[in-house]
C-alpha cells in the first residue's frame, strides 16, 4: 500500500519537473512573442517568466525522488497507519501541485492569474514541506526506525523549500527586470508574505457535539420539477423557521442562462417536495435581469428571510419573507460575477462567487477578491440587520475547492474526485484559525457539477444541488 502511493506519489513528481520545464520554456517563447507584438494588459505580471527555463533545479528533485523511494522500501517493512495517512495526503498534495502548474501554464498569457497560479503552487509546496515536517515528527515518535529516515527526510524538505525558494526569486526578480510591470518589488513580497502558511495540525473543531467524522448518504435524491433542463438552482429547509413553517423547503431555480431567478418555489414538506405539490411561488423581483433579482446558486433561507447574491453585483441581497421587502449589504472589496467561481478541474460553476452558508451560529458569506490572490475570504454576518461582524482569511484558493459549507463554525471546503464523487478535504476553525487540509470524507453525487451545497443546523444534514438532482446528506459528528 505504502509503496504503490510513494511510488505514484513520486511519479507525479517526475511529471511536475518535465511540466515546469515545458511549461516554462513555452511561457518564455510566448512571451517573446509578446514583447514584439501586442502590448500586455496593464498590471502585468506576464513577464515574470522570462530565463526561467533551464534554471529549474530538477536535479535536486531526482536526488528527493530517489530518498523518497529509500524510505518507502524502509516503511513498507512497518504498519504505521499515521505516516500511512501522511503518505497519503503528502500524495494528494502532490497530485494537486501537478494540477496546479498544469493551470499555470494554462493561465500564463492572462497576466494577473499567472501570478496567482504562481502562489497556489507555493501554497502547494508549503504543505507539501509541512507534511514532511510531520512525517517527521511521527516518524520521530516511533523511535525504532528513525535516525537515518529522519535524516532523509529533512533533506527532503530543504530540497523543497529549496524549490519554493526558487519560485519566489524568480517571481521576484522578473518583477525587477520588466519595466511594465507596475507593482514594486516589495509589494510583491509582502503579497506573497500576506497569507500565513497553512497548517496541518489536526483542528479541534468548534462543536459541542464533536469534530466532523464523515458524511453519510445520500438519504434521498430526486430530480426538481423542473427536471434536468434546470442545471442551475439552490433549495434547502430554514434552519431557525417561522412557527408553522418548520418543514416547509424552498427550490430557487435559476431560469435565466443558469445564471439569475426571480422567484422562490415553497414546499410545505419534503413529502410535498417529492411529489412536486408547491405551497406557492414567491416573487422576489418582477423579472430576473432586474435589481437585486437573485444571481448565482449561492442562496440560502434563515429565519424567515432569503439571502443571496444579488444581480450583478457584489452584494448580498436580503428578502423578508414575511414583508416581502429587500434589504441589501456590500460586500468590501468582494469579486462577484465569474470572477472567482468555484471550479472542477474542467469547468467553473456559473456565478458561484458569493456563497451564503449557515450553521449553529447564523449567517455567514464565503466569497474572495483579487486583493487577497482569489483566497477563500469568510464573513460572519448579522443576519437581522445585515451588517458584517467578523471576518477571517484562508490560504484556500476559492478556484480549487467545488463548494464550502460552515458547521459549527468551521469552514469546510470540497474538491472534485471524479464524475461520482466530491470530498470535504480542507477546514477552517474560525475559533483557532487553523486550517487543516488532509480530512476525506468523500460523498456520492448523481452528476459531475455542484451547484449549491449547504449545512441545516437543525438536522445536521447537508443539502445539495447537482445538476438539477437535490441531494441530502448526513454529517456525521463525534
Ligand atoms: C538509495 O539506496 C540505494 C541502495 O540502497 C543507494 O545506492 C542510493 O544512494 C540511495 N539513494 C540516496 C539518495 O540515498
Ligand atoms: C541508511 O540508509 C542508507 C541508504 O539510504 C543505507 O545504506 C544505510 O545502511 C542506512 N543506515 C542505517 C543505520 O540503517
Ligand atoms: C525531524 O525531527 C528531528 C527530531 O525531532 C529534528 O531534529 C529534525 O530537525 C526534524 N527534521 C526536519 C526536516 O524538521
Ligand atoms: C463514512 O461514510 C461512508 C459512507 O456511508 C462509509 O462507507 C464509511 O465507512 C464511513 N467512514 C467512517 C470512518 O465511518
Ligand atoms: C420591510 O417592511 C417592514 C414592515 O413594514 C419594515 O419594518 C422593514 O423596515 C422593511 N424593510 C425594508 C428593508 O424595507
Ligand atoms: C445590528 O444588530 C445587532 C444586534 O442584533 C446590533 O448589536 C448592531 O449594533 C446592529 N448593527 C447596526 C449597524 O445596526
Amino acid at each position: 500500500m505504502i509503496t504503490l502511493r510513494m511510488g505514484l506519489a513520486f511519479t507525479s513528481t517526475t511529471l511536475l519537473v518535465l511540466l515546469l520545464i515545458l511549461g516554462l520554456s513555452k511561457g518564455q517563447m510566448e512571451e517573446e512573442e509578446k514583447l514584439k507584438g501586442v502590448t500586455p494588459p496593464p498590471k502585468s505580471c506576464l513577464c515574470e517568466l522570462q530565463n526561467l527555463g533551464a534554471a529549474f533545479p530538477w536535479q535536486e528533485f531526482q536526488i528527493v525522488q530517489s530518498f523518497s523511494s529509500n524510505c518507502t522500501q524502509t516503511l513498507t517493512k512497518q504498519e504505521f497507519i499515521e505516516v500511512d495517512s501522511l503518505l497519503a495526503s503528502l500524495y494528494y498534495r502532490l497530485q494537486n501541485l501537478e494540477k496546479d502548474v498544469k493551470d499555470f501554464e494554462a493561465d500564463f498569457d492572462t497576466g494577473l492569474y499567472s501570478v496567482i497560479s504562481l502562489r497556489i503552487i507555493e501554497i502547494e509546496l508549503t504543505e507539501i514541506s509541512s507534511l514532511l515536517l510531520k512525517l517527521n515528527e511521527t516518524s520521530h515518535n516511533k523511535k525504532a526506525l528513525l535516525d537515518n529516515l529522519t535524516a532523509q527526510m529533512q533533506i527532503m524538505a530543504d530540497k523543497l523549500e529549496e524549490i519554493e525558494q526558487f519560485d519566489r526569486m524568480h517571481v521576484v526578480k522578473r518583477q525587477q527586470e520588466s519595466k511594465r510591470i507596475k507593482r514594486s518589488l516589495k509589494e510583491c513580497e509582502a503579497e506573497l508574505e500576506a497569507t500565513p502558511a497553512p497548517v496541518t495540525t489536526p483542528a479541534p473543531g468548534n462543536c459541542p457535539f464533536g469534530r466532523l467524522l464523515n458524511i453519510t448518504g445520500p438519504n434521498s435524491f430526486m430530480v426538481t420539477q423542473y427536471s434536468t433542463s434546470y442545471p442551475y438552482g439552490a433549495w434547502g429547509m430554514d434552519p431557525k423557521p417561522a412557527p408553522g413553517k418548520e418543514d416547509r423547503h424552498w427550490l430557487v431555480i435559476l431560469t435565466s442562462s443558469n445564471v439569475y431567478g426571480s422567484y422562490i418555489r415553497m414546499y410545505s414538506s419534503h413529502s410535498d417536495l417529492v411529489a412536486a405539490k408547491q405551497v406557492e411561488d414567491i416573487t422576489v423581483t418582477s423579472s430576473a435581469t432586474t435589481t437585486n433579482s437573485i444571481m448565482g446558486p449561492g442562496s440560502v433561507i434563515y429565519n424567515n428571510a432569503y439571502y443571496y447574491n444579488c444581480y450583478s453585483s457584489s452584494r448580498v441581497c436580503r428578502f423578508d419573507l414575511t414583508y416581502k421587502n429587500i434589504s441589501t449589504m456590500e460586500l468590501p472589496g468582494a469579486d462577484s460575477s465569474n470572477k472567482f467561481p468555484y471550479c472542477q478541474p474542467s469547468s467553473c460553476f456559473l456565478y458561484t462567487d458569493i456563497d451564503l452558508a449557515t450553521d449553529e451560529s447564523g449567517l455567514w458569506v464565503i466569497y474572495t477578491s483579487q486583493a487577497k490572490f482569489g483566497n477563500v475570504i469568510l464573513s460572519r454576518l448579522d443576519a437581522n440587520n445585515l451588517t458584517l461582524l467578523q471576518t477571517w482569511y484562508t490560504s484556500l484558493q476559492k478556484k480549487i475547492i467545488t463548494n464550502a459549507f460552515m458547521a459549527c463554525g468551521v469552514l469546510y471546503a470540497t474538491r472534485f474526485i471524479d464524475s461520482s464523487y466530491d470530498e470535504v478535504f480542507y477546514s477552517f476553525d474560525t475559533t483557532t484559525g487553523v486550517e487543516q487540509s488532509t480530512l476525506a470524507f468523500p460523498f456520492k453525487k448523481m452528476s459531475t457539477n455542484i451547484q449549491h451545497l449547504n449545512y441545516n443546523p437543525r438536522n445536521r444534514m447537508l443539502y445539495l444541488y447537482n445538476d438539477a438532482y437535490i441531494l441530502t446528506y448526513q454529517a456525521v459528528f463525534g
